[in-house]
């Protein structure tokens, strides 16, 4: 294709490391797309002869079909998917083939080809998230009043309700969703035209191609045009910080499945066993998304360092965008699936939940909280108080609830008995109804707010 001014061929390994059909081949379907819209450009601007056009675009068709039928031929002579596709043009169609370069390069052409690849990404991703949501809703809605205990630094702290707990991650992947979102509207130009990186002398129609494309217009700058991979880090930023998402609600579920917490039964389709332990029951799939992310951090770290110092406008450094962003895409896909799969099916025992909220003291902040509210104590002597009332149940080895009046009166005699009612569980958390708070109604009010933003409802 570009041997005009060369005596030799490549070395094998020129063509070795220069090739990038191994992996571009997946970019087959956007690179059919953006040649058939360039070539009906061509035409209809005059540019390429009516019939010629014609034929190359039933010529991509032919191409298409042989993709789809036999997978994409490797053949490293031919780089690329771009070259690949071409030549394979040449032998259908004949000479006319060779007019479906003209005023473009392949610059713009995989700069194309793999914004529209990394769209599809995002869009698929958001969808997989809205899913993972829905399960999350449900679940939550179930659970909107089962008692379980809240953590900070996973000591017991004070008790929630496992559908707020749940809801968190409802909240995570809200922003997540917004992350793909908002770098798919930035994203969506087409650098269609930019052909190598100057632009083209020949009257080519940009809006023609890139509404052709569903892009919202064409990009205004042709050498960002073939030098940008922003979209790409984009989509692996937003991809990564879902994955922390994720690993962290993978490895709730991973704690929680533990013996020893017992919190969870996970189903035994996302669950394997043990060559040599028999009652083993283990949590990979879990366990594999909390290392997927892992990975797909690094494959954002891996693009930022190749764009890092490029001058403009393209280098061949840029053919090593896409193979992070293949990873990543594959690898979210799987996790987003593996974790919407866990929340829909996985048994809470919520027995346990309530058993483990009553451990630790988790209300003594209520204690403290009651002696503010009726007897007028500041906060901080509140604190203190309650302070030597868990100091004396824990060196009893008894619940707070289960101290006697009269220990609690040699405490501070400002406590009487209506204080029981505030050491309850069920009390701690139907107290905590301040907006975003974990009390059973509030909970009830955030489902019902998600499950209408999901469309689950209509608006009460
Ligand atoms: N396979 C190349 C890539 O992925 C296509 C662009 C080649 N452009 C060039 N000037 N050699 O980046």
């Amino acid at each position: 294709m570009w041997g005009g001014r060369f005596a030799g061929g490549p070395s094998a390994i020129m063509r070795e490391i220069n090739a990038s059909i191994p992996f571009d081949k997946a970019l087959w379907r956007q690179d059919i797309a953006a040649s058939k819209a360039h070539v009906d450009m061509l035409g209809a601007q005059g540019i390429v002869s009516v019939e010629d056009a014609a034929l190359i675009a039933d010529g991509l068709d032919k191409v298409a079909a042989e993709y789809e039928a036999n997978g994409v031929p490797e053949n490293w002579d031919l780089e690329d998917i771009h070259m690949t596709t071409e030549s394979r043009l040449a032998e259908l169609i004949g000479p006319a083939a060779g007019r479906l370069h003209t005023a473009r390069s392949r610059n713009d052409q995989v700069a194309t080809d793999f914004r529209l690849w990394v769209r599809d990404a995002m869009d698929q991703a958001e969808l997989g998230l809205k899913q993972l949501q829905v399960a999350l809703v449900s679940r939550a809605g179930e659970h909107a009043a089962s008692i379980m205990p809240g953590f900070t630094h996973l000591q017991t702290a004070q008790p929630v309700t496992l559908g707020h707990h749940l809801m968190a991650y409802y909240e995570m992947i809200g922003r997540d969703r917004s992350r793909f979102a908002d770098a798919r509207q930035r994203m969506n130009r087409s650098p269609l035209g930019a052909a190598a990186l100057a632009g083209t002398g020949f009257p080519i129609d940009r809006f023609r191609t890139a509404e052709a494309l569903g892009f919202d217009g064409p990009t205004d700058n042709s050498l960002d045009s073939v030098s940008d991979r922003d979209f790409a880090l984009d989509y692996l930023m937003a991809a990564a910080q879902c994955s922390l998402h994720l690993s962290r609600l993978a490895e709730e579920f991973i704690i929680w499945a533990s013996q020893p917490f017992g919190f969870v039964t996970l189903p035994d389709s996302l669950s394997t066993g043990s060559s040599i332990m028999p009652q083993k029951k283990n949590p990979d799939a879990a366990e594999l998304v909390r290392g997927h992310s892992g990975r797909i951090v690094g494959c954002l770290t891996a693009l930022m360092i190749t764009m890092k110092g490029l001058p403009l406008a393209y280098s061949k450094d840029m053919q090593d965008d896409k193979p992070p962003v293949f990873e990543a895409a594959s690898l979210l896909a799987l996790s987003i699936a593996a974790m919407t799969g866990m929340v829909a099916e996985a048994k809470f025992r919520t027995d346990r939940m309530r058993a483990a909220a009553e451990l630790g003291y988790a209300t003594a902040t209520d204690l403290a909280d009651w002696l503010v509210r009726q007897a007028n104590i500041p906060f901080r002597e509140a604190h203190h108080i309650t302070g030597s009332a868990v100091k004396l149940a824990e060196s009893r080895g008894i619940a707070l609830d289960q101290l006697s009046i009269e220990d609690l009166k040699a405490i501070d005699r400002r406590i009487d008995d209506r204080v029981y009612a505030a050491l309850s569980v069920e009390a701690s958390v139907a107290a905590r109804c301040s907006h975003g708070g974990t009390a059973p109604d509030e909970v009830r009010k955030r489902v019902a707010q998600a499950r209408v933003a999901l469309g689950l409802e209509e608006q009460a």
